[in-house]
């Protein structure tokens, strides 16, 4: 359960959601992009989801970010947590790339935390896949396997577990990782003041989705009203009234299936998995402005992509349209025009004039497509 030598197939084979593993340098040499008061900066912020938790006087303490008063709650053994730092610092949205052979789609987001010693959130189990990248200082982590575990609930914000039997007891220093599968049971106490990078991975369960997708809209100008329609014959006259039978049930699921199946609904799936939490990209674009991304885009200047954003599609697509999503949002352009839009958005950064020819970048709908990503806020440009 130690590699040395990391290889992303026998990786994804052997460990990717199936047991956890210690990297050993997996990034050599690693230097922290962030420092801890700069982190203790963005837990201040009114629309960053951060955290303090700390073990005192035999008491579990959490305080919910914006934190604004670190003296009062940064005592004994305690750790800072900041949500979604990839949002802010390029840096730390970088280390997404290094786990790029897990789809992106599934990613969520890059926690970065920073204990004193002894500090950790105590024995947990989570429901996500996560990379937990050791920055400055050391931490032991203790990973155990699934099991049903008694429930430690040792504040209203923090539920623990009791007694788990870890099967990894490692010390990681700077570069070194811990890869946890969900549900699997782990403890890490940092040994000395430490940077944590928390690489997050979502799985949403089918009723989270479904309900997601009635949200989307996904069935808004789908009406259609169950009929009698060839079933009534199988229905006997001993049957009683209240029986729905084998026939009338399996009409009755077919049609919610071809509603799962249908256009909409796929669109509503990619719409609802490319949501994420980001800061607010609402921005009202001057004229000037706007000319100027006319320039940019006329110029065949490079493109970037903003950090933490994710643009999401379905490969296969059948219609006129290439849509994807970025947070919810529907971009679109032709059909013709989809596999030069797929190398935009999965680049960070491309040079519009290096990478298309002339006709692609004058195409009406490519570049309409490109300029609505940049008025959008998500991406942005430099010459
Ligand atoms: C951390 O403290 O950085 C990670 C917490 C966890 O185990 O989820
Ligand atoms: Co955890």
């Amino acid at each position: 359960m130690i590699i040395e030598q990391f290889n992303k197939d026998e990786f994804i084979a052997n460990y990717w959601q199936q047991k956890p593993c210690i990297i050993r340098a997996f990034l050599p040499d690693y230097k922290d992009p962030i420092s801890e008061e700069h982190l203790a900066g963005l837990a201040e912020e009114l629309d960053i989801d951060s955290r303090i938790v700390s073990f005192d006087k035999g008491q579990w303490h959490v305080e919910q970010g914006p934190i604004n008063n670190f003296k009062k709650f940064c005592k004994g053994k305690w750790t800072i947590l900041v949500q979604g730092v990839d949002k802010f610092i390029d840096n730390i949205d970088y280390l997404t790339d290094l786990v790029r052979f897990i789809p992106h789609w599934r990613l969520d987001d890059v926690m970065v935390s920073y204990s004193v010693e002894g500090g950790g959130v105590g024995p947990h189990l989570d429901e996500y896949d996560v990379f937990i990248l050791q920055g400055k200082g050391s931490r032991r982590w203790q990973v155990g396997l699934p099991s049903s575990f008694e429930e430690n609930i040792v504040h209203p914000l923090l539920k623990q577990i009791k007694g788990f039997e870890p099967v990894i007891d490692e010390v990681l220093r700077p570069g070194d990782v811990v890869y946890i599968p969900p549900k699997h049971p782990h403890n890490g106490v940092a040994l000395e003041p430490c940077m944590n990078y928390s690489i997050g991975f979502r799985a949403h369960t089918d009723v989270e989705l479904l309900t997601g997708i009635i949200d989307e809209h996904a069935f808004e100008n789908a009406d259609t009203r169950y009929t009698d329609n060839k079933t009534m014959q199988q229905r006997s006259g001993e049957l009683r009234p209240g029986a729905i039978t084998a026939l009338e049930m399996k009409k009755i699921k077919d049609e919610l299936a071809s509603l799962i199946f249908s256009k909409n609904a796929e669109s509503a799936i990619v719409q609802y998995l490319s949501r994420q939490s980001l800061p607010d990209y609402d921005y009202e674009l001057s004229q000037e402005e706007i000319e100027e991304v006319d320039r940019a885009l006329a110029s065949g200047a490079t493109l970037l992509r903003q950090s933490g954003i994710k643009a999401i599609y379905a490969q296969e697509q059948s219609g006129e349209e290439f849509e994807f999503f970025v947070n919810g949002e529907r971009f679109s352009t032709s059909i013709a025009m989809s596999e030069h839009i797929q190398k935009v958005v999965d680049c960070r950064e491309i040079h519009l004039r290096n990478h298309f020819a002339a006709n692609i970048l004058e195409n009406d709908t490519f570049s309409e497509c490109l300029k609505a990503l940049l008025l959008s806020g998500y991406w942005d440009y430099k010459y």
